[in-house]
């Protein structure tokens, strides 16, 4: 089987200002593929081009083996895409059990699968029992695992997490690594942007470190560290970019 992302030149512009510069990107099936960088080094705006939600304006990008401009709708059926912001306030009425029925029939789940298949992704990230409780009672990391299983539930071939331990504590943060690892364990191909070094550090098998929306330097975690002697990514990030990684907001 061929690449599950396979990019060239991969560019968005913003006015003048050009938020992603020439990204090229090869990720094979099973993969656990990290894009790293500080706030504004264009992660998201990756990601959006890659789920057809922002088209490029320039360069080309296949994936799942489609052309993300001209075959839009098959790329669709096959990924999962987990936003970076927390779900919008409306949903916070209803149980974390309605919330992903609502999502199943958005992403075309047939009907008489629908309860089944919810039931299977809440069981997946750990949330049978409190799937019947309201989503506004959930805590931040429960959200989070809400949130990936949604992204579950149409089977993908590809999962997009944009950020997917943002501003959670620690304990929930190993949580979420622990499903995401499981979910790769069963093939699925994952595609992780994160400005938390450690993070990528523990879970990607390849990464690519971005800023200012050019590719820095790619490679797996090790290869990374041992080019340079280093024992963090932190210090990769530094020693190739001169400067630190900023914790803003945003
Ligand atoms: N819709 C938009 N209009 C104008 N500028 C944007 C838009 N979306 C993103 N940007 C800019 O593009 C850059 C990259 O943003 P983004 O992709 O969100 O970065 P990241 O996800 O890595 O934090 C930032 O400078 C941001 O301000
Ligand atoms: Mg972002």
């Amino acid at each position: 089987m061929g690449l599950i992302i396979d990019s060239e030149r991969l560019s968005r512009a913003f006015g003048d200002h050009r938020a992603v510069d020439g990204l090229a990107l090869a990720i094979a099936p099973g993969e656990i593929f990290g894009l790293l960088g500080p706030n504004g080094a264009g992660k998201t705006t990756t990601i959006r081009m890659l789920s057809t939600l922002l088209p490029p304006s320039g360069g080309t990008a296949r994936v799942c083996g489609f052309d993300v401009v001209r075959s839009a709708g098959e790329v669709r059926r096959r990924i999962g895409y987990v936003m970076q912001q927390v779900s919008p306030m409306g949903y916070y009425l209803l149980t974390g059990r309605e919330k992903a029925e609502i999502e199943a029939a958005l992403y075309h789940v047939p009907r008489r699968r629908l309860k089944a298949r919810v039931g299977e992704v809440l069981e997946l990230v750990g949330l049978s029992e409190s799937a019947d409780r309201l989503v506004q009672e959930y805590s931040g990391g429960m959200q989070k695992r809400l949130d990936l299983a949604c992204g579950l539930l149409h089977q993908p071939e590809l999962l997009i997490l944009d950020e997917p331990t943002l501003g959670l504590d620690v304990q929930s943060r190993h949580h979420m690594w622990d499903h995401i690892r499981s979910l790769c364990d069963e093939g699925m191909t994952v595609l992780l942007a994160t400005n938390y070094m450690d993070e990528a550090d523990r879970l990607c098998d390849r990464l690519t470190i971005i800023d200012h929306g050019r590719q820095v330097v790619g490679g797996t975690p090790a290869e990374l560290k041992a080019a340079l002697g280093v024992a963090t990514l932190d210090e990769v990030f530094l020693r190739h970019t001169g400067h630190a990684l900023r914790e803003e907001s945003g």
